[in-house]
């Protein structure tokens, strides 16, 4: 898909994708919550250690889901950083919710959990700290003031599959959480992604609502002798082909960490000193933290010097790339009351921040070629 010679990313594959997939066909089940499903919700809820894990056709579908659960109402509000991905909001605004933008910490760029209180109303609903660049959130610090106020926390962990906060996995920290297995994130699937379900009172409407509203998912258990509509839902499960893909990557999780622990390092040692030359900022970690090397960003000084080098590496063949637009800027952001100047922290990292290519695949060679050619580029 990319023309360039070293892209901004390249989907992963660990050896037996095609192989389970061609299983998950002649076993005859190609819908939904077949073998192969079934195998990706005991593997996470294994290695996660969370009360349920229900596979969804994205991380998108799984944030509409909670709000479903959450029973989101017009009027409601929901709390969001500005700097994420539009599902983050969105999910909450296709039933009628006003979201409540909060800026983001200078230093991780997540959710800045001393701004909370002052953005909790008597109609927040929840609030969905986002994990960026899957790096923890300060998780103590948004739980208890959402349990002071009786908010719900869904963690948006669309980047930090297998990450921990304090030794606990993200996604397992709120009451609800979301995964992604887009083939931009680690652990891949083409377009997939999970619920994360931390509390069981969801259970059993969460399975009600990823099946179109029925209680099919009871019938397959043998709980019922027949299926019917019984709550408002819709399709939010994948195909079993899908989840054969996904359970072809989860088996080789481990390798794929380290193979990205590896690039991310040699990306932090390589342009340390470049960084500090020319005041770039490289990614902080906290030390509680242990991420999950979803992204290697440098926030540049500005954004000239964002524009400038990613001209300077489009001129070498390597793709580089900036993240979020502000969601409060954004046209939809400013029909709910964004304007320029409100955050000013996720305004600036938006203009500044640039994303290194991060692939599996990348080679020494390769990642060498851009660390040299970043620092060849004077700010
Ligand atoms: C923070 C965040 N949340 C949600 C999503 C949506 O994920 P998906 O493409 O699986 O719907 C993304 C996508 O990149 C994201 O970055």
């Amino acid at each position: 898909m990319s023309a360039y010679r070293i892209p901004f990313n390249k989907p992963g594959l660990t050896g037996r994708e095609l192989s389970y997939i061609a299983d998950a066909i002649q076993r005859g089940h190609s819908a939904g919550d077949g073998y192969y499903t079934s195998c990706c919700h005991d593997a996470l809820r294994r290695e996660l250690g969370c009360h349920r894990a229900l596979l969804t056709t994205s991380c998108t579908h799984a944030l509409e889901m909670c709000a479903l659960l959450l029973d989101v109402q017009p009027g409601d509000e929901v709390i969001v950083p500005s700097f994420t991905f539009v599902s983050t909001a969105n999910a909450f605004v296709l039933r009628g919710a006003k979201p409540v933008f909060i800026d983001v910490r200078p230093d991780t760029l997540n959710l800045d959990e001393t701004l909370l209180e002052e953005c909790l109303t008597s109609r927040t609903k929840a609030i969905v700290p986002v994990h960026y660049a899957g790096v923890g959130c300060e998780m103590d610090a948004i739980t208890s003031v959402a349990e002071r106020h009786g908010v719900n926390v869904i963690e948006d962990n669309a980047h930090g599959l297998f990450a921990r906060y304090k030794g606990r996995y993200l996604g397992t920290l709120g009451q609800l959480a979301t995964q992604s297995f887009h083939e931009t994130k680690n652990v891949i699937c083409g377009e997939g992604g999970a619920l994360i379900i931390n509390d069981p009172i969801y259970v059993e409407r969460a399975e009600i609502i990823r099946e179109k509203g029925t209680n099919r998912s009871r019938f397959y258990r043998d709980e019922v002798d027949k299926y019917t509509w019984v709550a408002m839902g819709s399709s939010f499960l994948p195909s079993d082909l899908l989840a054969a893909f996904l359970l072809a990557q989860l088996e080789r999780y481990h390798e794929i960490f380290s193979t990205r622990h590896r690039i991310w390092q040699a990306y932090a040692e390589g342009l340390c000193e470049w960084a500090h030359n020319f005041g770039v900022s490289l990614p902080h970690i906290p030390p509680h933290v242990e991420q999950s090397y979803h992204m290697f960003y440098l926030l540049m000084p500005s954004l000239e010097a964002r524009t400038g080098l990613i001209e300077h590496l489009k001129s070498r063949d390597i793709l580089a790339v900036f993240h979020y637009v502000p969601l409060h800027l954004s046209e939809m952001g400013i029909r709910f009351g964004g304007r320029p100047g409100a955050h000013p922290i996720a305004e600036s990292a938006s203009n500044r921040l640039l994303r290194l290519p991060f692939y599996n695949d990348l080679t020494d060679d390769q990642q060498a070629e851009v660390i040299e050619a970043v620092r060849a580029f004077q700010c």
